[in-house]
C-alpha cells in the first residue's frame, strides 16, 4: 500500500503518449476538488519558465541532444517543485501531476539510453527528495496509444514523432520501473475511457481512505 506524508498528499499520472493522462487528471480533479482542496499540475510546463522550456522540448526546430533533453526536463521539474509542488504541499493540498521524475527514467533513460543512477540522482536532487505518495500507471499497449496520438487533430511534438521502437522502450521501461512497487497502482488504460476514469478514481478514494487524516 501507498505511504503517506505529513502534510499534503502528492499523487501522479505516468504512461506513454496516448495513454489518457490528460483526460485521466480532469476527470479526477473534477471529482476530487467537490471535497478536497487539490491543484491539478503537469510536467513539463506547469510554471511560466515550463512553458518556454516546453516548448523548446517539444517543438525546437534544432534537434536537441538527449543529455540537453534531459537536463531541460530537469529544469522544468525544479521549477514546478519550487513554485508549485512544495508550496501547495505545505498548505495540505493534494497535489497531482501529469507526469513527473518516472517520466526522465523511461523516456531519456530507457527510451534515451542515458544513465539511470544519475537521472535518479539529478531527480533526486530538484524535488529536494520528495516522492509521490502515490503513481497510478495508466498501462496501455503501445499500439493503442499510438493510434490515439495519430487520431489527434494536435501537430505531433517531438517525441510523439519518434519511431515504435523508440515507444517500445519507453513502455519496456515503465514495466521495469513500475514493477512491484507498492506505492504504484497500475490502472488498465486500453479500456474506454469512461471505464479508465472510473477505475482511477476509485483507486484514489481506495488509497485516500487510508490517508484521510493527511489532508
Ligand atoms: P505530455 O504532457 O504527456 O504530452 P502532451 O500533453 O503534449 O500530450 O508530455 C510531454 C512529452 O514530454 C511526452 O512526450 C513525454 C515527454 N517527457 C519526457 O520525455 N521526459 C520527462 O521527464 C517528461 C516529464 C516528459
Amino acid at each position: 500500500m501507498c505511504s503517506r506524508i505529513k502534510r499534503g498528499i502528492f499523487l501522479t499520472l505516468e504512461g506513454i503518449d496516448g495513454s489518457g493522462k490528460s483526460s485521466a487528471l480532469k476527470a479526477l480533479y473534477t471529482e476530487l476538488s467537490l471535497q478536497y482542496n487539490v491543484i491539478a499540475t503537469r510536467e513539463p510546463g506547469a510554471t511560466p519558465i515550463g512553458k518556454h522550456i516546453r516548448d523548446v522540448v517539444q517543438s525546437s526546430s534544432e534537434p536537441l541532444c538527449p543529455r540537453a533533453e534531459f537536463l531541460l526536463f530537469a529544469a522544468d521539474r525544479a521549477q514546478h517543485f519550487h513554485e508549485i509542488v512544495l508550496p501547495y504541499l505545505a498548505d495540505s493540498y493534494i497535489v497531482i501531476s501529469d507526469r513527473m521524475a518516472d517520466s526522465s527514467l523511461a523516456y531519456q533513460g530507457y527510451g534515451r539510453g542515458l544513465d539511470k543512477e544519475f537521472i535518479k540522482t539529478v531527480n533526486e536532487w530538484v524535488t529536494r527528495g520528495v516522492k509521490p505518495d502515490c503513481t497510478f500507471y495508466l498501462r496501455t499497449d503501445q499500439t493503442v496509444a499510438r493510434e490515439r496520438v495519430n487520431r489527434r487533430l494536435e501537430i505531433k511534438t517531438t517525441i510523439e514523432k519518434e519511431h515504435n521502437d523508440f515507444f517500445q522502450r519507453v513502455t519496456d521501461g515503465f514495466e521495469a520501473i513500475f514493477n512491484g512497487r507498492s506505492d504504484v497502482i497500475v490502472i488498465d488504460a486500453s479500456q474506454n475511457q469512461k471505464k479508465v476514469h472510473e477505475d482511477i478514481i476509485q483507486a484514489v478514494y481506495t488509497f485516500l481512505s487510508f490517508t484521510k487524516d493527511a489532508v
